[in-house]
């Protein structure tokens, strides 16, 4: 009976079905031996179970070209629509490998714009997972311009929701552009790979040789390039992460702030940290271990943690309220700041700037690095979007210098100077224009001239002595204010809580701007 109510129920199930297989069980089968989920198994292993709403699940395209007439499937390759992850409100697409390669058209791409745009006006996170042969070729500039449309909305949500990425299988050419505007890529070890010219085109035109996992895996780009935030070791962990992840920042930027449930207390005093810093200012430590013990639960999610490691940045919570951390690492490079770490944490500071959440920094900092590779590979440019960022940052700021905090690197690491809004110091924080030996060597040179041996040795080990008591300590700093308090280390997670408790109503409003012109 056609028209019978029955039938028409039974015609939507149909459609429903028809849709969920995607390009059919061998293609299924085909993705599962590589390893991978299918677009829909990702969604699920996601979210919360049963939160997902799908959109536009009968959407098709209208391409009449080269047979595609006959190749239509329903949904067009990905499927989207909102759900919850942790209980929060998220917007989701995952691109369909098994359909046309997951490749992009028109109106594949309207799926995605759509959801994006529904993200946007309700204020949630927006969750990409990408699995694509990039641009549909037959349907040609129409590819294109959809791809456009795409880029184009993710500068639009840039800084108003949170943009994640998970590449989960290829992501070529000019595709990489959308997950590159995003805040964060999560990239699957050994199934996935980015890179805007491939092997092919890099052998015919510089006549390089590089296989697609050397050249654009999850490994160099997490380690070298710094383009992948997480490297996982399979699509499981991968959706844990952004799971954690989701736990540390808000569904948009004016979403009010939330705490999280710790039962750490804040009072908690950090016996471990009395001994952290060495007496000799040369020896490393490992500025992880001070991250740790302040941090509720020993509970940090790193960022970019292979990439630039002599600078930190990552997520945590103190009592609860939920912070960004950047911080020196002294056991990489001495934990000096290079055009890499300067980049690194200069996104990552507008990242937590711009959706209202405090940042912590640690500072233990020889410098900027010296070279001619530093210099000539623009330090100058870069040190200085990570001084634009902090200075231009409104969150509330603590910043503790636990050691070094030397020349134009004390006033980039969140110095009072520009925007902290509480300072502190270890009684071990040597705060000076620059280390005592080479201080020593320019301030006193004509004293020194002319000694030799045990003389010189001995002259230069008073100055050295008067400058340390001069200069390498926190005091001059705190004299003049610049510090608001020095702190015992067993002392800075009480500190550092109720501190970052007093600035839970900062208000800093910006002068009216188009937008600031920081140095790219
Ligand atoms: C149309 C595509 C496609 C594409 C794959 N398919 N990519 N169809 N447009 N871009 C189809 C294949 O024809 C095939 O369909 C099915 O998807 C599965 O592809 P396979 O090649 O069988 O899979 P696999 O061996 O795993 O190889 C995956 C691949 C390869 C490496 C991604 O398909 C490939 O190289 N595709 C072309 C990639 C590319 O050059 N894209 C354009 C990039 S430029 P059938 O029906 O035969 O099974 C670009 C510009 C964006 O994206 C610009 C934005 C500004």
């Amino acid at each position: 009976m056609p028209d019978s109510l029955e039938h028409k129920r039974d015609l939507l199930r149909q459609f429903r079905k028809r849709s969920e297989e995607g390009g059919g069980p061998d293609r299924v089968a085909k993705q599962h031996a590589e390893g991978k989920y299918t677009a829909r198994e990702r969604i699920d292993r996601l979210v919360d179970p049963g939160s997902f709403l799908e959109f536009d699940k009968f959407v098709v395209h209208n391409c009449r070209y080269f047979g595609m007439d006959k190749k239509q499937f329903m949904g067009d390759g990905v499927v989207t629509g909102i759900a919850a992850i942790n209980g929060q409100k998220v917007a989701v697409y995952s691109q369909d490998f098994t359909v046309l390669g997951g490749s992009l058209g028109g109106a594949h791409a309207q799926k995605i714009v759509k959801v994006m745009e529904f993200a946007a006006k309700t204020r949630i996170p927006m969750i990409g997972i990408n699995d694509s042969g990039g641009a549909r070729i037959q349907e040609g500039v129409v590819s294109l311009g959809a791809y456009a449309e795409i880029f184009r909305r993710n500068v639009d949500c840039s800084g108003i929701i949170p943009q994640i990425s998970l590449i989960m299988g290829p992501c070529a050419g000019g595709a990489v552009y959308s997950p590159a505007m995003t805040d964060f890529i999560f990239m699957v070890d050994r199934t996935s790979y980015m890179f805007v010219t491939g092997p092919d085109v890099i052998k015919a035109v510089t006549h390089e040789e590089i296989t697609k996992e050397e050249l654009g895996g999850a490994g160099p780009h997490s380690a070298k390039s710094g383009v992948a935030h997480f490297k996982c070791t399979d699509e499981d962990e991968c959706f844990e992460r952004v799971r954690e992840l989701l736990t540390y920042i808000p569904a948009a930027c004016d979403a009010p702030p939330t705490r999280l449930a710790t039962t750490d207390p804040v009072d908690r005093e950090n016996v471990r940290l009395r001994e952290i810093v060495p007496a000799n200012p040369k020896k490393p430590y490992d500025i992880k271990e001070i991250i740790l013990d302040v941090l509720d639960d020993a509970h940090f999610l790193e960022v970019q943690k292979d990439y630039a490691k002599n600078i930190v940045c990552g997520f945590g919570s103190i009592g609860g309220i939920k912070v960004g951390v950047v911080a020196n690492q002294p056991m990489v490079l001495a934990g000096v700041l290079d055009t890499d770490s300067s980049a690194k944490a200069a996104r990552f500071v507008r990242f937590c700037d711009a959706f209202g959440i405090p940042i912590f920094t640690l500072v233990d900092v020889p410098g900027f690095m010296p070279g001619v590779g530093q210099e000539h590979g623009g330090i100058i440019r870069q040190g200085a979007k990570l001084l634009y960022a902090y200075c231009e940052a409104r969150v509330p700021m603590v910043t503790l210098i636990t050691r070094k905090a030397y020349g134009g690197a004390y006033d980039v690491m969140a110095s009072k100077h520009i925007g902290g809004d509480v300072n502190l110091a270890y009684p071990t924080a040597e705060i000076a224009v620059m280390g005592v030996e080479g201080a020593v060597s320019i301030i006193f040179r004509g004293e020194l001239s002319g000694l030799n041996g045990d003389a010189f040795a001995a002259k230069k080990q008073e100055l050295v002595d008067g400058y340390e008591q001069e200069f390498s300590n926190p005091y001059k700093a705190a004299e003049l204010g610049y510090l608001d308090e020095v702190i015992m280390p067993e002392e800075t997670r009480s500190r550092v809580y109720r501190y970052f408790e007093a600035l839970t109503n900062k208000h800093q409003s910006r002068p009216h701007r188009f937008h600031g012109n920081i140095p790219l």
